[in-house]
């Protein structure tokens, strides 16, 4: 199982798999416990996907994907001295770390327990600790705030659009600038080839991925009374054959719906 891999099987398509519906709640306090037990138990594997030590096949492409979709989301972030950012499920804080050498002050939150370890240690040992702040929880109940930025990244993959609205809806109340996240792409072919379910053996599929459509996503989430006064930015897709996802910057327009 790759844990990054982001498969247009549907969730609940075999018994690796932890259903998104299933895991649905984490974020709003209903069913925390899944998501966080999903990816704690699959620490090790995160941990190694995010670090320089070599992987092969399914994994590599994954991270190249994903080190480039991490590399658009940087550049939509203004460098500089002091401009803070939330990285909400930050992992093993792969992308804390970067953000934190271009100069922002970021603090990240993970709820797998060894995620959040990890990116603590790895923080230390890059003597970034004056940067980067780790919390082990739920990241939309964040200590701190507001923050100029929220990053999202490859972490909605795994609600079903109501709950990933209602947790965007809720990170916008604590941004002053952008919100930038990634959603799994559905599209005609991956439904297809989902659909046929022949793309990957059982140990490649992902956890609790599902795919939306996006323009239906982001009209939903913009017609969201919490969006008042935020609107869509640019928007990057990476598919690297075995990560597919497309990554939107929100940006506040100044009108409604302001942060009191
Ligand atoms: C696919 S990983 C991505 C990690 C990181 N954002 C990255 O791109 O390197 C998703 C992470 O989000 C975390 N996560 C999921 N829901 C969360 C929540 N509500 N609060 C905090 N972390 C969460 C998971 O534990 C997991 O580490």
């Amino acid at each position: 199982m790759d844990p990054a891999l982001t498969s247009p099987r549907s969730a609940g398509a075999s018994a690796d798999v932890t259903s998104a519906s299933s895991a649905a709640g984490a974020g709003t306090g209903a069913r925390p416990g899944r998501i966080r037990d999903y990816f704690e138990g699959r620490a090790p594997n995160w941990i190694r996907l995010t670090s320089d030590e070599p992987v092969s096949g399914v994994r590599r492409i994954v991270r190249e994907g994903r080190d480039a979709m991490a590399g658009t989301l940087l550049s939509w972030i203004p460098g500089g001295e002091g401009r803070s950012v939330l990285d909400a499920g930050c992992g093993p804080g792969e992308v804390s770390l970067r953000m934190a050498r271009r100069g922002l002050t970021v603090t990240g939150v993970e709820i797998a327990p060894t995620l959040a370890a990890s990116a603590r240690e790895r923080v230390e040992a890059a003597g970034l600790a004056g940067r980067v702040t780790i919390h082990e929880g739920d990241a939309s109940d964040a200590p701190g705030g507001p923050w100029q930025h929220v990053l999202i990244m490859d972490v909605l993959f795994h609600y079903p659009p109501g709950e990933a609205i209602r947790m965007l809806t809720g990170f916008a109340e604590r941004a002053d600038e952008s919100l930038l996240f990634t959603l799994a792409p559905r599209t005609v072919l991956l439904s297809v080839l989902g659909g046929v379910g022949v793309l990957f053996p059982r140990r490649d599929r992902a956890p609790a991925i599902r795919p939306v459509r996006v323009g239906r996503f982001l009209e939903r989430l913009l017609a969201d009374p919490g969006m008042s006064g935020w609107a869509v930015g640019r928007q990057h897709r990476v598919s690297t054959g075995f990560y597919f996802s497309h990554a939107v910057e929100l940006r506040r327009t100044g009108a409604g719906g302001r942060r009191t």
